[in-house]
């Protein structure tokens, strides 16, 4: 058990009801309200005469809220005191801009208090231990797939992933963090008898046993810790929880692959900020790409480090008439691989059979099996291994090859 230093916390509230927030605050003795302000002169007033660890603004999240006002003179006031998002939504462009303005994480409002506590202390510990993240990680690498909205190719991604590392005879877990739409179990065929709703509900603490009795084992060898079956159970997957199963996790696995929904949902966040690497799935087309920048910028605001990003480009054939050149220009960077269309995935998925097994020969398994090797510093692949049978000829691709 670790001893929790007391939090000192204060709150402004914009556009939500203030006492409903501060009814929403811990209550355990080791966290203290230190007041709850209106606007930004009282809370720039409230940083500079108290002593504060931690700064929430609860707010509604719409894009030309005084929330952003009141972070960014806030951050002026007191650039070292972390400043937390309480949002009831979280558009992607307002996350962007709280970021720029200075916010250094987000929470959804409403929250349990647990939750609540858990994202402050991490704020806090973030800025304390700026830069040593690295340090307490343990032996597993744990990328988090990410992509800006849904149908990306996300889990696409996740599963083949995890299954062409498990292929290189890595020890793998593959966690579904699409904690309301989760749908690892149907691209890897995984019948869902046991999921994270389950070990939940299970109580007591967590060692590597319990783990080991939660998650389903797929063919591949890999493991798989599945989303609640159901949205509703969502709401039992606390981010303490998933902080212990990660950290558990880590000593057992070679990798660990966090799917994840669209969007920095607080797990998303969470896992972002305890991964080693991330990959970033976009696809060939304005709107995917505009967002894929956007997330980007989202995570060099939260200072990630750049290198560590994998970006996918997904559906990568170029009779969308998009260029390359046009792609590097919107992102800022060339990708690192390339997935062409195939109408082999989605009959892939169908059967619950991922494309790095059922069509080994395919240019998208190719594409996967490059990308796993990206992790495992296997020779890099130079050239597509043979071409097989699917519908995406050479031509048209976006090159495949690594730079
Ligand atoms: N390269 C592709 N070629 C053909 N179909 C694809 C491709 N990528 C994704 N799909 C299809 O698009 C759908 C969404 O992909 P998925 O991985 O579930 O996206 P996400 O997890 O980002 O929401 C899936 O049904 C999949 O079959
Ligand atoms: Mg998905």
């Amino acid at each position: 058990m670790t001893v929790e230093r007391t939090i000192r916390a204060l709150v402004a509230v914009e556009g939500l009801d203030s006492l409903d927030v501060q009814r929403a605050m811990p209550d355990d003795p080791s966290f203290q309200l230190l007041g709850m302000t209106d606007g930004v002169d009282e809370t720039v007033r409230t940083l500079q005469t108290r002593d504060v660890d931690v700064l929430l603004v609860a707010c509604a999240g719409t894009e030309d809220d005084r929330s952003l006002q009141i972070i960014d003179s806030a951050h002026r006031a007191a650039p070292s005191v972390p400043i937390i998002v309480l949002s009831t939504s979280s558009p992607n462009g307002f996350l962007r801009r709280a970021f720029e303005a200075g916010a250094s994480d987000m929470a959804l409002y409403p929250q349990t208090k647990d939750q609540l506590r858990f994202v402050m202390s991490k704020a806090i510990a973030r800025t304390t231990r700026a830069g040593e993240m690295n340090g307490a990680r343990g032996e597993a690498r744990l990328i988090c797939v990410l992509g800006p909205k849904g149908g990306t190719g996300k889990t696409l991604t996740s599963c083949n992933l995890a299954v062409a590392l498990a292929l290189t005879s890595a020890r793998v877990l593959i966690i579904d963090l699409d904690l309301q739409f989760g749908d690892v179990a149907l691209c890897l065929g995984v019948p869902p008898e046991k999921t994270m709703y389950d070990l939940a509900l299970s109580g007591g603490s967590l060692d590597h046993d319990k783990l080991a009795d939660y998650v389903m084992k797929h063919d591949t060898g890999v493991d798989v810790l599945l989303a609640p079956a159901r949205p509703d159970q969502a709401s039992a997957i606390t981010i303490e929880l998933l902080r212990d199963v990660l950290t558990i996790a880590r000593g057992h696995y070679d990798f660990i692959i966090a799917d994840t929904p669209p969007g920095f949902t607080a797990e998303v966040i969470s896992t972002i900020d305890a991964s080693s690497d991330l990959v970033m799935v976009g696809t060939l087309d304005s709107l995917s790409l505009k967002n894929t920048k956007l997330g980007l910028e989202t995570l060099q605001l939260m200072d990630y480090d750049e290198s560590k990003i994998q970006l996918v480009l997904n559906r990568a054939d170029t009779r969308v008439g998009i260029s390359h050149h046009d792609v590097v220009a919107v992102l800022g960077r060339e990708p690192n691989i390339f997935i062409p269309s195939d109408r082999e995935i989605p009959r892939a998925v169908n059967e619950g059979v991922p494309i790095t097994l059922s069509r080994p020969q395919s240019y998208a398994a190719a594409s996967f099996h490059e990308l796993a090797a990206l992790f495992t510093d296997d020779a890099p692949v130079t050239e597509p291994v043979a071409v097989g049978s699917t519908s995406s000829g050479r031509k048209g691709l976006f090159r495949l090859r690594r730079k």
